[in-house]
């Protein structure tokens, strides 16, 4: 036999996944260890889940290469010992996942082929709670056992220790209209949780006594449930959220609606936070709407559960494998990956920092593909020992950068080169500099360097600035390039023709360019300030500002003492501003601004209407963003607050409000008002 140079680089390939194969399985099997046996978290389940999805892929790829040890060959179901089982009388199933509109719909579509085309579905929707299912058994009407999921056919006898969580009663109560539900058999299931707060608390008091911390609330909740000691049960604050009742004539309970009801009467927790649906586009408006806010809730979500609301119809739709056909789990993105770091490049910002920056093999995270990361300063890389060719566990939330935020050592195959930071700036080569001495960030101190210009431009035109349409990344590049401009106030003085001149632009795309620009001569000053892109100078700040010193002359000659009058502005950003006036740079773009007739307006409300009230929005308007609500509150003198605080005067209520939120604002006396009174107050 011959062998080709490409039979050797196959043979190499294969070694060399055998080699990681063999690292990710003990990663994996010391992840689940950890997790099961400890209730310890060496990295999150998202990421541990990353790295098993990758075994999965490399033993596609090599199937010779599977063992039966290999964590991919794992049939579900823990066993465990020390408490006496009990089977089930209905299994307890578990529910196949949906992860977006396409798959949401297909399921929709397939569980209406099961049945009449005339048959109108009505979904029930409550939040998927992350924690550990139990049957909660009532003999006419009192507690007689409470069972672990288990198999999902036999489960372990957790009785005693469920009968010291607060929230199952140990008797049902009497409802009128719901007598039926005392006599005979009343099945509860449903989640025990533990509150995120109440996670909190006990791994802060245990990492103050030294003992090992707990994974997650749900791991803990699952890991106390089956202590073999009931006292020390009763000391960890656990909650029950009740999902389904279970009757032997199932005619009693006729939709998943109802269950919740009677489940309350009868004295049980159920979440409150459900509604009906009636197509796909209901349960997605849902999902979306809970996506953000579920992080306010007390427990942990990671999606919604969707369920034929017509208890008759879910049935009939029967059972696929171990999930019901009639529910679903809609399962938002998970937030954490793991991947590998290509390179690291340093990426000078707008006002100089210099951000080690990770290019990743793309990854898809909390539903986008993910290339970048941010490795925040050089200590950072250093503290968390980042270096190209690691594995690293990446985590992205909603609009969040993305960041890395550990490399996973033991994969490792000693081909990882560490990271130096640059002495240079790598785009002008000016030496970096650090501001102070104990600051972390490097900077480059060169005003004119060419990703700081182009920073600063795009950030003059983005939509919280001026919000110049047409003015992006890539078009502020390739004006810079060709040297239509080299500074913001130069855009002001680009021609339609100009434009013409570059492969980017077309006769409709330059007019509207050069409109969008000369519309904006006069902005407000807070977005002319902000757009400035002083230092420490947000939105809000911006808005303070502009709202104290109404000019922007005024602001301009401000004293470090007036600055620091304003509310929110302290020692560093009073420095900051002076610094920015300071600047000779600066003062001549000011220059060039106001020679091109570029000036921000005066701030003209005299203590507007709204001054000293606080405003927060929740859910939806219909008549205006939430952006145009805040700048229109803002501009009467009112404060736009992100969250509900004991200050709050009003809470503008849109759809879909949160009863918490409702009970938050009583407790603060905050004002409750719709939008139509917001209108009124802004009109
Ligand atoms: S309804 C077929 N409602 O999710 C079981 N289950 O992945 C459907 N879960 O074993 C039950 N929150 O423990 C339902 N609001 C909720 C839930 C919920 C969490 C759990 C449940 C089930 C698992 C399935």
């Amino acid at each position: 036999m011959v062998f080709t140079g490409n039979f050797y680089r196959m043979k190499n390939d294969k070694l060399k996944a055998a080699e990681r194969i063999k690292k990710l399985r003990e990663l994996i099997s010391d992840y689940r260890y950890h997790y099961h046996v400890l209730d310890e978290s060496v990295m999150s389940e998202a990421a541990a889940d990353s790295l098993k999805h990758e075994l999965t892929q490399l033993e596609d790829q090599y199937p010779d290469l599977i063992t039966p040890d290999s964590p991919t060959q794992r049939v579900a179901g823990e066993p465990i010992s020390g408490f006496r089982t009990i089977g089930h009388r209905i299994p307890m199933l578990s529910l196949n996942d949906v992860f977006n509109q396409i798959e949401l719909e297909a399921w929709i579509k397939r569980i209406k082929k099961f049945l009449p085309p005339s048959v109108r579905l009505e979904y029930f929707m409550d939040l998927k709670m992350d924690g550990f299912a139990a049957a909660l058994v009532y003999e006419d009407g009192i507690l007689t056992s409470a069972v672990t999921r288990g198999d999902g056919r036999v489960g372990e006898d957790v009785t005693a220790n469920v009968r010291t969580i607060e929230s199952v009663p140990l008797r049902l109560r009497k409802a009128a209209g719901y007598e039926k539900f005392l006599k005979g058999r009343t099945e509860i299931r449903g989640e025990i949780v533990m509150y995120k707060k109440d996670f909190s608390r006990l791994n802060e008091s245990r990492a103050a006594s030294g003992q090992p911390l707990f994974a997650n609330p749900r791991n803990t909740a699952a890991g106390t449930i089956r202590q073999l000691n009931p006292n020390l049960v009763a000391e960890r604050p656990l909650h029950f959220h009740s999902y389904d009742i279970l009757r032997d004539d199932p005619g009693e309970v006729v939709t998943n609606n109802f269950a919740y009801k009677a489940i309350r009467e009868l004295g049980l927790q159920a979440n409150s936070e459900t509604k009906l649906a009636k197509d796909s586009k209901d349960i997605l408006d849902f999902a979306n709407q809970w996506e953000e806010k579920r992080a306010k809730l007390p427990f942990n979500t990671d999606g919604l559960v969707i369920k034929v609301n017509d208890r008759l119809l879910y049935a009939r739709l029967g059972v696929v494998g171990k999930a019901p056909r009639g529910a679903a789990a809609y399962k938002y993105p998970a937030e954490q990956a793991t991947t590998k770091v290509k390179d690291i490049f340093i990426s000078i910002g707008r006002t100089g920092s210099a951000t080690p920056v990770a290019i990743l093999e793309p990854v898809l995270v909390a539903g986008s593909t993910v290339q970048m990361a941010t490795l925040h300063n050089e200590s950072e890389v250093k503290r968390k020992d980042i270096r190209v060719g690691d594995t690293v566990i990446i985590h992205k939330a909603g609009d969040i950068i993305p960041e890395v935020i550990e490399p996973l050592l033991r994969l490792r195959t000693g081909t990882e080169k560490e990271f130096t930071m640059p002495l240079d700036c790598p785009e002008c080569s000016t030496r970096l500099v650090k501001l102070k001495a104990d600051e972390a960030v490097w900077r480059c101190p060169n005003n004119s360097c060419p990703s700081r210009v182009w920073k600063r431009i795009q950030h003059y035109a983005s939509k919280a600035a001026l919000d110049i349409e047409g003015l992006g990344e890539k078009n502020v590049i390739a004006l810079l390039n060709s040297g239509l401009i080299n500074d913001t106030a130069d855009i002001y003085e680009l021609k339609k023709e100009d434009l013409l001149g570059l492969d980017r632009f077309a006769e409709i795309s330059a007019t509207k360019l050069v409109n969008a620009i000369q519309s904006q001569k006069t902005p407000p000053l807070a977005r002319f300030l902000y757009g400035l892109g002083i230092r420490h100078v947000g939105v809000q700040t911006a808005v303070d500002l502009a709202n104290r010193f109404k000019r922007l002359d005024t602001l301009g000659n401000a004293t470090f003492n007036d600055l620091r009058e304003v509310e929110g502005v302290g020692d560093i950003v009073a420095e900051s501003i002076l610094f920015w006036f300071e600047d000779d740079d600066n003062q001549r773009i000011l220059a060039k601004f106001r020679s091109l007739g570029v000036w921000p307006q005066d701030v003209k409300t005299v203590g507007g209407k709204l001054s000293g009230k606080r405003f927060v929005v929740t859910g939806s308007l219909e008549s205006m963003s939430r952006e145009e609500a805040a700048e229109r509150i803002r501009a009467l003198g009112g404060t736009f607050q992100s969250s509900l605080g004991k200050d709050t005067d009003y809470l503008v209520v849109g759809a879909n409000v949160g009863a918490n939120k409702l009970a938050r604002a009583e407790k603060f006396g905050t004002h409750v008002i719709h939008e139509k009174q917001l209108l009124g107050l802004l009109n």
